[in-house]
């Protein structure tokens, strides 16, 4: 049997007359870059995520850059994040001109340890003359599960920095009740096409409730214009084009059967592989609705069972094999291996499996099964 990491063709013949629909309106409109369509799914977005303003814009890492840019991150400033994300939660700080400073993760949820964080503002400023260089800090909702925001929050706020939330992989989660993006001053989303909302190419957007951070990214993202050719500040182009608007609108309305339908799978995938020697499967936390973007396992050899899997027709994927920290586009921090424990060793011991909504048990079952055969017992 083959089992495929992620299966974008089986989704979209299961919409393929909609998206076509949907697409030559937009080629009888002409509206390629930014127009209603952008517009209606910025309304829509903006709703699902109960959020008063949402601005899209070309990818996540985008989002991530202009959300810092509006709240004022400049050069010489210091953003505070994780060491387990991609690299374009920490590019776009840097891009801003400020300094990653990372803070370990918990070993249940993957996510920032609410109880390093402190700790780590407390070093971090008494290594400072000022304070004032810390300006931001951004939880990444790590696979489809919401950091743990409440403490994360309530430090924010003792140290006035503002929470930019990466919610690029969780589309749909909720952490007590509330959307993720609607929690921090920001929310920022990729719609890259494998995301549980994905794109027919590249897209993001940025969530908030506050309307002038919203006027600042719309700015921003349409080269500073405040009006056609009059531009109030140095902006950049990150537009949203109207084919990605368009397909994003239809496919909106499936968000929420397929995020339940990847919860369902999880749900299998957990009962199959409980009884599992050697083998972590993820938790859900009592505060979280996870959407599951990725399914992560971990196990200790890792990568010979990725081999030994491939062999048998599954396909994983690995989330992230590399901290942040010890890559080398960010040698010049000067991190060494062991500065983020926690990071490091689930990062060594992640295995992603085959997720998405039309994944069928058959699969489910095969994959889980190669799994426990395969993988080495504790
Ligand atoms: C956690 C996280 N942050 C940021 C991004 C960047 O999004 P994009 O690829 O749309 O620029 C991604 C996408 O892979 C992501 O998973």
């Amino acid at each position: 049997m083959q089992v495929p990491f992620l299966d974008l063709k089986a989704q979209y013949l299961s919409i393929k007359d909609e998206i076509q629909a949907a697409l030559n309106k937009v080629l009888d409109q002409t509206a390629f870059a930014g127009g209603p369509f952008v517009a209606q799914f910025e309304k829509e977005f903006a709703e699902f995520c109960q959020v008063e303003h949402c601005v899209g814009v070309g990818s996540g890492t985008d989002a991530l850059w202009l959300a810092l840019l509006a709240l004022g991150v400049g050069p010489g400033d210091e953003v505070i994040t994780v060491p387990d994300t991609f690299i374009a939660t920490a590019e776009a700080i840097s891009y801003c001109g400020a300094t990653p400073v990372f803070v370990d993760v918990d070993e249940k949820t993957y996510n920032m340890d609410p109880n390093k964080l402190e700790e780590c503002i407390k070093t971090h400023n008494s290594k400072l003359k000022t304070q004032n260089s810390l300006k931001a800090i951004i939880p990444v909702h790590l696979f489809g599960q919401t950091a743990d925001m409440d403490p994360i929050l309530e430090i924010a706020k003792k140290y006035g920095l503002s929470v930019v939330e990466d919610a690029c992989q969780a589309h749909g989660a909720l952490y007590k009740g509330k959307p993720a993006g609607s929690i921090g001053a920001a929310g920022c989303f990729s719609f890259y096409p494998g995301k549980n909302l994905g794109a027919y190419g590249e897209a993001g957007a940025v969530t908030t409730n506050n309307a002038e951070l919203a006027s600042k990214m719309r700015m921003i993202r349409d080269h500073g214009q405040e009006k056609k050719y009059y531009h109030g500040c140095i902006g950049w182009n990150a537009r949203m084009d109207g084919f990605q608007g368009a397909v994003l609108n239809v496919k909106l309305k499936h968000l929420r059967a397929w995020n339940e339908a990847r919860r369902t799978n999880a749900a299998k995938y957990n009962a199959l592989l409980d009884d599992a020697d050697g083998i972590i499967t993820p938790q859900e936390m009592d505060y979280a609705k996870h959407v599951y973007h990725i399914y992560a396992i971990r196990t200790k050899n890792r990568d010979e069972l990725i081999l030994r899997l491939g062999e048998k027709g599954v396909n994983c994927g690995i989330h992230y094999p590399v901290p942040v920290h010890l890559q080398n586009a960010y040698a010049s921090l000067g991190l060494k291996p062991g500065s983020f424990p926690v990071a490091e060793k689930v990062a060594s011991e992640f295995v992603s499996l085959p997720m998405f909504a039309e994944l069928t048990e058959e699969q489910i079952r095969y994959t889980a099964d190669m799994v426990k055969t395969l993988a080495l017992k504790s």
